[in-house]
């Protein structure tokens, strides 16, 4: 039986379960994928079908199980046909292509008893087929209409092979860069990661979640994931109610707001409590304050976990979890092997099971299962829709607007297009560490080299010198750990030595060194915590002898975390930070250092100079000692050995060209109440080529009842200008920008300064004040 012959099954399957079941008048069949055709509103729908349900059908339903090839812990589910006779699977995940999902949905709507469909997810992270860019380097596109296309693409990819449910958008706000998962986040800023939050959101759910080719959301990972102590994965959580609230989250209740689907609860405690146990964060904060009315999956494995977070066996913490609200649990089966006899036992009760139960099927209707299973297998779209002309298109537009200039002497950057360039380093030559952490579908043999990049844009205009340089690491035991998922590193046979002396004979023959350096793609992500974050040795020798050359050196970056590049900032004559950019890295990357297109991402976390500064963010608090870089330093809040000051600051980002700012002009410095107060400046383009700048506001609030972080990021605007042009770019201000959670946790302004600051990043501002009164 072929795919399509299947699907015409599985769809009389499910029109026989219709009738079977008739509280559902609607016909099964659709062949535009709506599930407008159950024309029973959800609510009675699923308490009709809810009454045909035993309990171990209804336990079943909190069953997600993982197959195929992608496992991101240790333990796999086994048994999988059986289970989804028996009406024991409520959902799969690893899998995608249609002939993959058809086989396993088609189990669940013809042989099981009461044919109730699956749903299918991915971790469908930063494109599926095609890749984009990690988040955090789409983040630092500060191009809400980009990231939103962004994850509308990957949900049509998606679609196209099946999937109808999304591991994303990771939205934990970190601060820790030695965190791995730093790379999935769009970095440190509430206000900011609130914006990607919402687009995310939008993209993959699009109009409506019965469209074909729209996917459920499942925001992640709930909560304060990354917030991990030390920065060292999976760690325990411990953080104030009023710094939760305020600065971690923000994004969570930004995704419940634009309208999410799902929630994955997170590994770590929450002040003592493991989050996929946690009653207080799971229905008291997200569904009863917030509103949210999906579902929630654990993670991996999470609930079994919560075992060795000590809190009893897995019978019991089952039953805590269903009674704190978590709906479903992911592969460890806690709930599928225990809940039954927690009931009997009277540790819980039917109406928890029931609840669970029917926000799993809530979650199947609203993205229109029940009309047609199958709603998006369809041919033509998985030839058309997946790695296409288009897609390639837009995944070198996201990863140019992604890259970050970080430092530029002398306009080393824009390359002429002519002369001679030495190509060094293990990443410029090089088909898969670009592709970054989580890529699941995505295929290394299509993706575009650095070194094939140039040569597409610049063909034989210029002469290329290639040398490898060193491995990425010849570290024994980071080589192992960071290529644990991909295979251990291709490495050279040649020393270390003899690897940089052909590299430097390059430099000396070239009018410039490009030297592709940094992380592979799995020394960030899950499970990829670091205590050191520079650039590994191997490849900090070969730059150190490169730039002993004395020809100007200009590093590409591949990154998932801020690095600390205090040595590179030093000695390279130019830093382009490219992130792991994807499937068009080359061609992108290419584009930037011709000229082709100018730079403006801007970072969204901090740079740190040394990993003894992190903790380390814009917004943090002043304390009763704060140090302003001048004077004595005795007795204050400082080191002995390094400055306070970052290496690059949140926001921070430049440009071929150069911007100025006008003086900050404020509409009133006397408003009162429920008022807007027009912030304006003039940003000038004062430099030769044509470039964009994302224009920061933030918002500092020095006298209040707490102690207030020193500035906020409160909106942006991106500009572009031509050389000499000059724009006018205002920003409303209103109460709901000067609010923040006071001691008693209520969200409120108080009267009395603010100083609204108006720049090139959170450190380089202008600023003006007002005096803002409740009446
Ligand atoms: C990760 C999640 C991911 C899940 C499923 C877990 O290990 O923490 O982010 O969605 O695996 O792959």
């Amino acid at each position: 039986m072929n795919k399509y012959s299947s699907f015409k099954t599985a769809c009389a399957a499910i029109a026989l379960f219709v009738s079977a079941v008739p509280i559902n008048k609607a016909a099964a069949q659709n062949k535009d994928g709506n599930a407008s055709s159950v024309t029973i509103g959800m609510e009675p729908f699923v308490t009709k079908l809810m009454s045909k349900m035993t309990v171990d059908e209804k336990i079943g339903q909190l069953n997600l199980v993982v197959t195929g090839n992608v496992a991101t812990g240790t333990t796999m589910s086994k048994g999988i046909e059986d289970k989804l006779k028996r009406g024991e699977i409520g959902g799969i995940f690893g899998v995608w292509g249609t002939e993959n999902i058809l086989k396993y949905q088609d189990v669940a709507v013809k042989n099981s008893r009461l044919h109730i469909p699956l749903i299918f997810g991915l971790d469908v992270i930063h494109g599926h087929e095609t890749i984009f860019p990690i988040p955090l380097g789409v983040s630092a596109t500060w191009d809400m209409g980009l990231i939103e296309q962004s994850a509308r693409t990957a949900a049509k990819e998606a679609t196209a092979e099946g999937l109808n449910w999304v591991f994303s958008p990771m939205v934990d706000i970190a601060r820790d860069p030695r965190w791995g998962r730093i790379s999935e986040g769009s970095g440190e800023d509430p206000w900011y990661g609130s914006q990607v939050a919402k687009a995310m959101v939008r993209g993959y759910q699009g109009k409506s979640m019965t469209d074909a080719d729209a996917v459920m959301a499942c925001v992640k990972h709930f909560a304060l994931y990354g917030g991990a102590e030390a920065g060292r994965e999976y760690n325990t959580v411990d953080m104030s109610l009023i710094k939760m609230y305020q600065d971690y989250l923000p994004p969570y209740k930004a995704a419940v707001d634009a309208g999410a689907g799902s929630f994955m609860s997170s590994f770590n405690t929450i002040n003592g409590m493991p989050a996929t146990v946690n009653k207080w964060l799971l229905t008291d904060l997200l569904r009863k304050q917030w509103g949210f009315k999906g579902f929630v999956v654990s993670d991996y494995t999470a609930l079994n976990e919560v075992t060795n977070h000590g809190l009893g066996d897995l019978q019991t913490v089952s039953a805590l979890a269903v009674k704190a609200g978590l709906d479903m649990d992911m592969v460890g089966e806690g709930f599928l092997t225990t809940l039954k006899k927690s009931l009997k036992e009277g540790k819980i009760t039917q109406q928890e099971i029931d609840l669970a139960c029917r926000r799993v099927l809530e979650a199947k209707y609203k993205l229109g299962l029940f009309g047609n299973p199958h709603k998006s297998i369809n041919a033509d779209r998985e030839k058309q829709d997946v790695f296409n002309d288009d897609t390639r298109k837009f995944a070198r537009k996201i990863a140019e607007h992604s890259f970050v200039l970080l430092k530029n002497q002398g306009e080393t950057l824009p390359l002429k297009k002519s002369g001679t360039i030495a190509l060094v380093g293990p990443l410029a030559d090089n088909h898969s560490e670009m592709l970054g952490t989580w890529v699941i579908a995505g295929d290394p043999k299509k993706s575009v080299s650095v070194a094939e990049g140039i040569k597409n844009v610049v063909g034989d205009n210029v002469k290329v010198l290639y040398a490898k340089g060193s491995n990425i690491t010849d570290d024994s035991l980071l080589s192992i750990r960071a290529f644990a998922l991909t295979g251990p590193e291709q490495k050279d046979k040649r020393s270390p030595q003899e690897m940089i002396d052909e590299a430097v004979e390059a430099a000396k023959k070239a009018d410039v060194v490009v030297a592709v350096v940094g992380e592979s793609a799995n020394m960030s992500g899950e499970s990829s915590s670091r205590a050191d974050i520079d650039i590994p040795e191997s490849q900090k020798d070969l730059l150190k002898a490169l730039s002993k050359t004395g020809k100007p050196l200009v590093i590409v970056l591949f990154n998932g975390r801020p690095l600390t590049l205090t040595w590179e900032d030093k000695h390279a004559a130019a830093i382009l930070d490219a992130w792991a950019p994807g499937t068009e890295a080359g061609n992108a990357i290419a584009d930037v250092l011709f000229g082709n297109y100018n730079p403006g991402g801007k970072i969204t976390a901090t740079f740190p100079r040394s990993v003894g500064q992190i903790p380390i963010y814009y917004a943090h608090k002043n304390t009763g000692r704060p140090f302003d870089g001048t004077g004595g330093a005795k007795f204050k809040s400082d080191y002995l050995d390094i400055s306070n000051d970052p290496l690059y600051p949140f926001g921070y980002g430049l440009s071929y060209t150069t911007f100025s700012y006008s003086s900050v002009q404020l509409d009133k410095t006397d408003p009162v109440g429920n008022t807007t107060v027009k912030a304006t400046v003039t940003v000038t383009n004062t430099g030769k080529y044509a470039g964009e700048e994302v224009v920061q506001l933030y918002i500092a609030d020095p006298v209040a009842s707490i102690s207030r972080s020193v500035k906020e990021l409160k909106n942006f605007k991106k500009v572009f200008l031509q050389p000499g042009e000059s724009k006018v770019v205002s920003f409303n201000i209103t109460t709901a920008d000067l609010k923040f959670y006071n001691e008693k946790l209520t969200y409120d302004w108080e009267p009395g300064k603010f100083i609204v600051q108006i720049g090139t990043n959170s450190s380089n501002v202008q600023s003006a004040s007002v005096d803002w009164s409740k009446r």
